[in-house]
């Protein structure tokens, strides 16, 4: 992948732009809007890494990772503490390695943190994420969090 590549906090300047960015129309039920997800890290700032990915100049997804702060070993309905919230890559932006990256980069905060698994859901059905997430390595864990199926990835030392 080019060396452009790189994530952006938003800031004054890009918060517009953001906010245009769009999945393609059939994918829109699969992943919350960019707007939505804002909202929603103004709401949680401890919880969630909201990033902007960019090539060079140009603007070509959204991620955002989760961290939960309090969390209980021994609970187990306490076990998604950390991963990926949201993951929109710009309609005609797409299948250029962008997706991965931004995947890469919430696995490498997560390590940075000294966590060890990755967490993200996604919608089932051929026409949505899952298999670019197989592709990555996750894995289902055999639960739902509603309509949705969870999915991990075990972070190797050193990878
Ligand atoms: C799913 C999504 C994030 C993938 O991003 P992307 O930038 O298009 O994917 P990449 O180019 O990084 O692909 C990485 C690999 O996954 C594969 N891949 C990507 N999407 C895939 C799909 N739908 N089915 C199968 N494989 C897929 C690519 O072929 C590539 O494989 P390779 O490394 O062997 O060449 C993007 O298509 C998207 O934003 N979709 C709509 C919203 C969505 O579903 N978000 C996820 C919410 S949980």
């Amino acid at each position: 992948m080019t060396s452009t590549l790189r994530l952006e906090k938003v800031t004054p300047d890009n918060v517009e732009a953001a906010c245009r960015l769009k999945v393609r129309p059939d994918q829109e039920r699969l992943v919350a809007p960019v707007v939505r997800s804002l909202a929603e890290a103004y709401a949680q700032p401890e919880v969630a890494w909201p990033r902007l990915i960019f090539d060079g100049e140009q603007l070509v997804g959204f991620v955002m990772g989760f961290f939960l702060v309090r969390f209980d070993p021994d609970n187990p309905e306490d076990r998604l503490r950390s991963g990926i919230w949201r993951l929109n890559i710009a309609a005609g932006h797409q299948g250029r390695g962008y997706g991965r990256f931004a995947v890469e980069s919430v696995c490498a905060e997560v390590r940075r943190r000294g966590q060890r698994r990755v967490t993200v859901t996604w919608v089932p059905g051929e026409d949505g994420p899952e298999r670019f997430y197989l592709g990555l390595g996750f894995r289902p864990t055999g639960e739902m969090s509603g309509d949705q199926v969870v999915g991990e990835l075990a972070l190797t030392t050193g990878a």
